[in-house]
């Protein structure tokens, strides 16, 4: 018998923390900062309801309609055309990719928290950007630790929907949420920590532009997993009777909650120092561990407590999502090639390892792995969120706005005419419109076509 979520609880939880992860602890929080703060939370909460929901439906539709795997799936709904299955194969490589890159930021988060742990990442501002530059481009260290990193993925998902996934998910996201409430408390009662909540909540709109805009939708996509068939693969463990709009609801608040707690426990504290909020990618491994350090220079236990707190945060919201990428392939290999769950499993994370181990190298410790001037890693982080998420929800969109049925649509949006009947039409028309035209001016900016 196929696996499935046992509670509705844990299928939340488990497809949140699928959503829940460096997207918003680490991306969101720079992304806001480089484009001005709550102008960017306001538009980005705009594209969550627009875009990201009726995607996150499309998927759970495709996916709870078939129970299978994201190649099977989507050929399944298409009444056997196999062209279709390609969205799925796109989805699985996409998955896949991503992985192999995210362990890699994954394996310096597991770094960090070693590092503060043990009292290190004390010294001056100097010393902390040096550190950083000097284990990234360590040959074996940090590809050891994305290794180590998707071994302990791997280990989870060789359990199995329900013993693996769902109660990994159902400790890690609880954990996650207390960690962020204690940071996000401790940041906001610093001295001067108005100025960084000021930052979050009035919104400046001379700063809105139209990559603005683009990179609210981008972020947006990112954050939710969309446009991998992760939320695909996740709904085929969902029961019949699941409602997909309230848990596409549920989901994409979870989301957004934690993604503005995050802006909180960061911008406080860095405002709190006078540090400027728009340092881009670095902001994680370099600028706050000297706003960690300075910051509670008063009382330095709480400032290593705060830093081993926030990296071991960075590391669960990582986990719960690598689990998820993870879940793609394991379940298209056990299911087409007819293999066990391990070996499906074992693949997954040798094929991703091999990557992983390219990504780190190419990230300073070789010139030679480099794609189109950029590292590998910078090239699969660049590859996949701008060109493959996007193509994949908008083939998605397309498949369901266009080639399917009202009549399925209809019966899978309402559980059968039992939930969510009036919002079906709403979201035929997001899905048949207002989703592709979004994704293809996203699509077109990223591409400097636009
Ligand atoms: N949504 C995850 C995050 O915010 C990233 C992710 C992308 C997970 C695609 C699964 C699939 O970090």
């Amino acid at each position: 018998m196929r696996d499935s979520f046992a509670s509705r609880i844990g299928m939340v939880l488990a497809t949140a923390g699928s959503a829940v992860g460096l997207g918003n602890v680490w991306r969101f929080p720079y992304m806001t900062g480089e484009n001005g703060g709550a102008a960017f939370i306001l538009i980005y909460i705009a594209c969550i309801f627009m875009l990201g929901m009726p995607g996150m439906i499309s998927e759970f539709i495709v996916g709870r309609h078939s129970q299978a795997n994201a190649v099977r799936a989507y050929t399944s709904l298409s009444g056997g055309r196999r062209g279709w299955g390609l969205i799925g194969v796109l989805g699985v490589v996409t998955g896949l990719t991503i992985l192999g890159f995210y362990s890699v930021v994954a394996g310096w988060c597991l770094d960090y928290l070693g590092v503060s742990l043990v009292g290190g990442l004390r010294g001056d501002a100097a010393s902390v950007e040096r550190y950083f530059s000097d284990f990234t481009s360590k040959a074996w260290q940090p590809a050891l630790l994305a290794i180590a990193f998707l071994v302990i993925t791997h280990l989870v998902v060789v359990r199995g929907v329900q013993r693996g996934i769902e109660r990994a998910s159902k400790v890690l996201m609880p954990l996650l949420f207390i960690l962020l409430i204690i940071i996000v408390v401790s940041s906001c009662m610093l001295p001067g920590a108005a100025d960084g909540i000021r930052f979050l909540f009035y919104p400046d709109f001379s700063k809105v532009t139209h990559h603005t805009l683009l990179a609210a939708l981008g972020q947006a996509f990112f954050s939710l997993s969309l446009g991998t068939c992760c939320l695909c693969t996740y709904a085929s463990y969902f029961r019949r009777d699941t409602n997909l709009v309230r848990s596409a609801t549920e989901i994409a608040f979870l989301d957004t909650l934690i993604a503005i707690m995050a802006g909180l426990m960061i911008f406080p504290a860095a405002f709190a120092v006078g540090v400027q909020p728009d340092s881009g990618p670095s902001l994680v491994f370099i600028t706050l561990p000297n706003v960690f350090r300075q910051a509670f220079a008063a009382v330095p236990l709480l400032g290593w407590c705060i830093a081993v707190l926030f990296y071991a945060l960075l590391v669960f919201a990582a986990l719960t999502s690598t689990i998820s990428m993870h879940e793609i392939g394991t379940a298209y290999f056990a299911e087409e090639h007819h293999l066990s769950r391990k070996t499906s499993a074992s693949i997954v994370t040798v094929l991703c390892a091999i990557l992983a181990v390219g990504c780190s190298l190419s990230f300073g410790a070789t010139d030679s792995l480099q794609v189109m001037g950029m590292s590998l890693l910078d090239f699969c982080d660049h590859v996949t969120s701008q060109y493959m998420l996007p193509l994949g929800a908008f083939l998605t969109s397309i498949f369901l706005g266009w080639f399917i049925s009202n009549e399925t649509l209809r019966s899978e949006f309402t559980n059968e005419g039992t939930v969510a009947r009036r919002l079906f039409p709403i979201y035929r028309i997001a899905i048949r419109y207002v989703v592709p035209i979004c994704i293809l001016l996203i699509f077109l900016d990223q591409t400097g076509l636009l």
